[in-house]
């Protein structure tokens, strides 16, 4: 799909979008198409219930008097709602209709409506965003009916006062983009195909972007005393990895970075704790926090962020055989700390312990971030709405929090301590991997990741279970199964906080 910029003209081919704030009240551009086609908008209006809200549309096919195939008269709601988010929720919808409508071309001549903070530059740019998200497909594994899935609009022109400013937004968001279509493609590959050796494989790829990328096998592992990690790998035919990727892009080249720490589990069957079969089905999606964690790389990369930034992902298969790790088993993380392991389906607080131990020994980063679809107890809570966040500092909480809101990936913090901290006391060893109990599970969860948090380090932990993928077609922005959700947070709590 194409994607221009331009100073509004006449529109020759496809759609002509353009808008109307909640009355409705007729942007400038609407008016303009209005007058264009005999009043065929002032018409429609009179015979349609259209009042501006966001969501809703006014198509004319074939009009009188322009060359457009079609004037789609689109809703913007409230002007003092109308911001970035709501832009491109709206070129996103817009799109996606259009598409399957059949067009092969779309015109947005969207003014800012009166009210709105938005710059004419900043909306051309996140209307281009919307439509670029909207344009992903997964078809790797279609041999057929090809034609149904595709997606057709070729090209998107998005007409501005401000194409200069618009040229000039576009590539950082178009960085985020390609990382987000990484983590979508990630999530989405099939288990077979996304093997641990795999996923290394792709995150390899970001050399070619002036990443550093290292790749630990299990030998390295060992040696580095990665029990807790290698536990989980263990029933598995396919080698565990341990990904390092790293981008220094800071002015100072000695400066701590910041750290990103993904679980990777490419297939989580429970292991021995054998998950029933309808809980299996979607667990390729396991490695969701390692996927956004490689996207957000690829991104930084590409928008060359001027930041140190580590990512570093663990992955894993975790699989039930002769070999796999049992209930009761007690393992020896990198920490030190020992770890009786109840449940081999509470996998993945296992293999990020020994991620999180060697980000802060090998980097003493700034800050860590790690991200995981840790566990189903998050959606009990929050749904799909909200990613669970868990921190130990407070102005971390709140970056990642405001991060959030201002990109559409919302987070909620929920509580730690000492009292929540008790529910993984072992009979035997240092810690436990489960509580025993069906209460507060995600918080006990953050509590034992907690423990191989080091004493001052800012760390901040989000559980994504409900986010890294979805059933259905649920987000405007998201045509796929895999989500790609924390590319965007990630970014934008670097761009915002942590570069200059
Ligand atoms: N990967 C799952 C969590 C999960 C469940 C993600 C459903 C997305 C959808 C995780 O490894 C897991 O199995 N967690 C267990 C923990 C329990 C054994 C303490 C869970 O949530 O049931
Ligand atoms: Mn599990
Ligand atoms: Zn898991």
């Amino acid at each position: 799909m194409q994607l221009s910029f331009a100073a509004p003209g006449s529109v020759s081919t496809g759609a002509w979008v353009v808008g109307a704030a909640e009355g409705p009240v007729l942007t400038a551009a609407a008016q303009k198409a209005d007058a264009a086609s005999g009043g065929a908008i002032s018409r429609g209006l009179k015979v349609s219930r259209f009042t501006g809200k966001a969501g809703q549309a006014l198509e004319i096919l074939a009009p009188a008097g322009v060359k457009a195939s079609r004037i789609v008269l689109v809703g913007l709601g409230k002007p003092s709602a109308f911001d970035a988010g709501a832009a491109e929720n709206m070129a996103a919808d817009m799109i996606g209709r259009l598409s399957k409508a059949g067009e092969s071309s779309v015109t947005f001549e969207i003014d800012v409506p009166k009210g709105a903070k938005l710059k004419p530059g900043a909306l051309a740019a996140h209307l281009a965003m919307g439509a670029r998200l909207k344009s992903y497909t997964f078809n790797h594994y279609r041999t057929k009916d090809l034609a149904d899935h595709e997606f057709k609009l070729k090209s998107v022109a998005i007409a501005t006062s401000d194409a200069a400013a618009a040229r000039k937004a576009w590539p950082a968001l178009d960085a985020v983009a390609q990382g987000m279509f990484l983590a979508r493609d990630l999530v989405n590959e099939p288990p077979n195909v996304l093997s641990p050796a795999e996923f290394a494989a792709r995150a390899r790829q970001l050399s070619k972007l002036g990443v550093k990328v290292e790749v630990l096998g299990e030998a390295q592992m060992k040696k580095l005393g990665m029990g807790a990690l290698l536990g989980v790998g263990q029933g598995s035919e396919r080698e565990s990895q341990l990904v390092v990727m790293q981008w220094n892009g800071a002015r100072a080249k000695s400066a701590a970075p910041v750290a990103f720490v993904g679980k990777g589990v490419c297939f989580d069957s429970g292991g021995l704790s054998l998950k029933p079969g309808a809980g299996m089905i979607g667990m390729k999606g396991d490695m969701g926090g390692a996927a956004a964690v490689t996207g957000a790389m690829h991104a930084l990369a590409v928008r060359k962020a001027r930041v140190n930034a580590v990512g570093i992902i663990g992955l894993v298969e975790n699989m039930p055989d002769g070999k796999a790790q049992r209930p009761d088993d007690v393992v020896k993380s990198m920490s030190g700390q020992t770890i009786e392991v109840l449940n081999t389906d509470a996998e993945g607080r296992l293999v990020l312990a020994d991620a999180l131990t060697y980000a802060q020994q090998k980097f003493k980063p700034k800050f860590v971030i790690d991200l995981a679809t840790l566990t189903g107890a998050i959606m009990v809570a929050l749904g799909s709405e909200n990613a669970g966040l868990f921190s130990n500092d407070d102005k971390l909480a709140r970056r990642i929090h405001d991060a959030g809101q201002a990109v559409g990936e919302p987070v909620w913090r929920l509580p730690l301590g000492p009292g929540y901290d008790k529910m993984i006391r072992s009979k035997i060893a240092d810690m436990k991997n489960i509580t025993g109990s069906t209460f507060a599970g995600s918080i006990a969860a953050a509590q034992f990741l907690q423990r191989f948090v080091e004493k001052d380090q800012a760390w901040a932990h989000l559980d994504i279970a409900g986010m890294a993928w979805q059933d259905g077609e649920q987000k405007a922005l998201v045509p796929s199964w895999g989500v790609g959700w924390g590319v965007r947070l990630l970014d934008r709590v670097v761009a915002d906080h942590y570069e200059g």
